[in-house]
């Protein structure tokens, strides 16, 4: 979410969806199961970067996992969050037709000259060293590369009218849960989690307000958080925003900044948000289509 222009259309979005998420039909709703094709683009140019298929499928099965709220790490829930804690009605496939209409398995490969990404968007051109998107009204398109600066991926929040970069890019060596490359603290695939759900509407649950309590993620059931938080606090983990006593802050929330291994649920609150996104009204509504 690096692009101002963008950033102002989804805020001006934002109030309107809010009050659509309220009205749904919840009841109607839950039923309601959006399998989402996506398409890997691979920008490579050491052999390291260029991950195997396995790795890629390793991904997919994460998030189908993590987002139906049936990965195994569910039971370390405290029981003060364990009555929010929630699925979301999203499956994930690697796409079977390609935008022409031709059988593909999902996965596009370059061999670029481009040393590593930064959050400018290169890696979605062709013409820039990366890959071209597929029509982002029916595909969710995910770049892998080489990043730079320390950044383990980015994602772009939707707008009505998807915007020609919509999607999201990971690093090579945080991308999938199996692959010899991999980072210790990001080896189960919950960057790219964390970065669909920004593609999905939700925000940092710390608000990045800079501390100061003003902020909102919009959803009432993860509490007040002052900054990120990293690495594997212990629970109950409190701080300025949410003070002692009570649960304190949800650092074990898929949309805090903690390691992988640390971060294993959604809000029911940002589930409804995600959900308000695809259903009828919402800006990723296409994907609702046959
Ligand atoms: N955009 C964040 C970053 O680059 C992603 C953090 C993902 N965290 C994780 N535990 N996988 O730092
Ligand atoms: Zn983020
Ligand atoms: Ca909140």
């Amino acid at each position: 979410d690096a692009d101002p222009a963008l950033r102002a259309r989804y805020e001006a979005e934002n109030v309107q969806l809010e009050q659509m998420a309220m009205s749904q039909d919840l009841s109607r709703q839950s039923n309601m199961i959006y399998t989402i094709p996506v398409v890997v683009h691979v920008v490579w140019r050491t052999t390291a970067q260029n991950i195997s298929d396995q790795q890629i499928l390793s991904q997919i099965d994460a998030l189908n996992e993590d987002f139906a709220r049936l990965n195994a790490d569910t039971t370390n829930t405290p029981a003060g969050f364990q009555s929010v804690a929630s699925a979301t009605p999203f499956r994930f496939c690697l796409a079977q037709t390609d935008p022409s209409g031709n059988a593909t398995n999902g996965i596009e490969r370059r061999n670029t000259t481009t040393t590593s990404f930064s959050t400018n968007d290169n890696v979605k051109r062709y013409a820039n060293g990366g890959l071209d998107p597929w029509d982002v009204n029916r595909y969710l398109n995910i770049w892998v590369c080489n990043m730079g600066g320390g950044i383990l991926g980015y994602g772009e929040l939707p707008t009505s009218g998807a915007s020609a970069t919509y999607g999201l890019v990971i690093a090579y060596n945080a991308f999938g849960r199996v692959g010899s490359g991999l980072l210790s603290a990001y080896n189960m695939g919950r960057t790219t989690v964390h970065e669909i759900s920004h593609c999905f509407r939700l925000s940092h649950i710390w608000a990045d307000d800079g501390g100061t309590c003003t902020g909102t993620d919009y959803c009432s059931d993860t509490p007040n958080q002052g900054a990120e938080n990293y690495g594997c606090p212990t629970f109950p983990h409190y701080d300025n925003c949410s003070p002692s006593p009570g649960n304190g802050v949800q650092f074990m929330n898929y949309m805090d900044y903690t390691d992988d291994g640390c971060m294993y649920m959604f809000s029911a609150g940002q589930a409804s948000r995600v959900n308000a996104t695809f259903a009828s009204g919402g800006p990723r509504n296409s994907f609702a289509q046959p």
